[in-house]
């Protein structure tokens, strides 16, 4: 768990983006959105396109002219399966000691230790997870043998011993890479980091849950797997990479996984398909108040919605999705 020297702030802010270091016109636009909120923590919520190489890893976070936005109080990367295609090497080696919590003594960010961390004041807990150290199989063997994208040991050995999470009744933000459901043909399912923090945090307990890996914006309601956690899952993985159309809805999913939310309009062309926008979200917490804000790249707020949680019952209530821009692209299911 990371010790802010923003420690005891009443109100923080952290920009989210995922799927976002593409480094191309749209990933400089949304880091320069992100940096005039001025938050107090960014996190990169995972994939460095194509294969997180050193050179992709330097153009999108090293580089004295890169997009990605450093938060005055810190800033996370997490792990995706695009990493993961060049093993992780330049993420661990170039990546992570450039990150983590600002030291206003050493005038630098002082590393970040591992692919995973926690945020949290005391009435919430941003904790977030690594889904993409084992999202990558062998070539070929894993079109049969699929990777489960399952958290590794040393994780759940945190979670318990460390973290505590079962211990005490702050309401959980869960993030990772990869989705725990869609509603969207094409798309996996997975399933199994669901079951793993099921088993630590029980089956019932109601989370919030924010991924990417889905370039799209899809937001849902209460849905628990057969063995899952219950989770309000968010999708925000619209951060950079050009959102593509061709997946289309799969109609039973939508009363099945709880769809309440996605974004269909068209932002641009490119070789004359249709592309959608662009995104990243903004959580603020103030106490045991957490707000979410969804923006495009034109710095739209699309939707928000607002949390609370009783550290005492261990209840989260939200209050309805809000529509904040009026587009018949924005699909509110009610
Ligand atoms: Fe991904």
């Amino acid at each position: 768990m990371e010790k802010s020297s923003e420690d005891g702030k009443e109100e923080i802010t952290i920009a989210l983006a995922s799927d976002w270091a593409t480094d191309t016109v749209e990933s400089d636009m949304i880091g320069d959105l992100i940096a005039n909120k001025d938050p107090d923590y960014t996190i990169h919520l995972g994939d460095t396109y194509f294969v997180g190489m050193k050179e992709e890893i330097r153009d999108n976070f090293l580089a004295k002219n890169c997009s990605w936005h450093r938060g005055a109080s810190g800033s996370f990367a997490m792990l995706g399966n695009h990493e993961m295609y060049s093993r992780g090497i330049s993420y661990y080696r170039d990546l992570l000691p450039s990150m983590g919590v600002y030291s206003k003594e050493k005038k630098k960010y002082a590393g970040q230790k591992a692919s995973y961390f926690c945020l949290e004041n005391d009435h919430w807990r941003v904790v977030s997870l690594d889904t993409g150290y084992n999202s990558v199989g062998i070539p070929l063997i894993e079109y049969i043998l699929k990777p489960k994208c399952d958290f590794r040991k040393e994780i759940l050995t945190w979670l318990k011993e460390d973290v505590k999470i079962d211990q005490d009744k702050r309401g959980i933000v869960i993030m990772t890479h990869h989705q725990y459901c869609t509603a969207f043909e094409n798309e996996e399912e997975y399933l199994k980091p669901a079951e793993q923090l099921a088993e630590i945090i029980g089956k019932d307990r109601p989370v919030i849950w924010i991924w990417g890996h889905e370039h799209r914006l899809t937001l849902f309601g209460k849905y628990s797997s057969e063995k899952g956690i219950t989770a309000y899952g968010r999708c925000i993985g619209n951060g950079g990479m050009p959102i593509e159309f061709k997946n289309k809805i799969i109609p039973e999913r939508i009363k099945d996984r709880n769809l309440k939310l996605y974004d269909e309009r068209v932002y641009s062309k490119i070789k004359n398909i249709e592309t959608g926008y662009n995104g990243f979200t903004m959580l603020n917490i103030k106490d045991n108040e957490l707000k979410l804000e969804y923006f495009d790249i034109k710095d739209n707020l699309v939707v928000s919605e607002e949390w609370t949680a009783d550290n005492q019952s261990g209840e989260i209530k939200n209050t309805e999705l809000k529509v904040d821009l009026n587009d018949p692209g924005i699909i509110l299911i009610k």
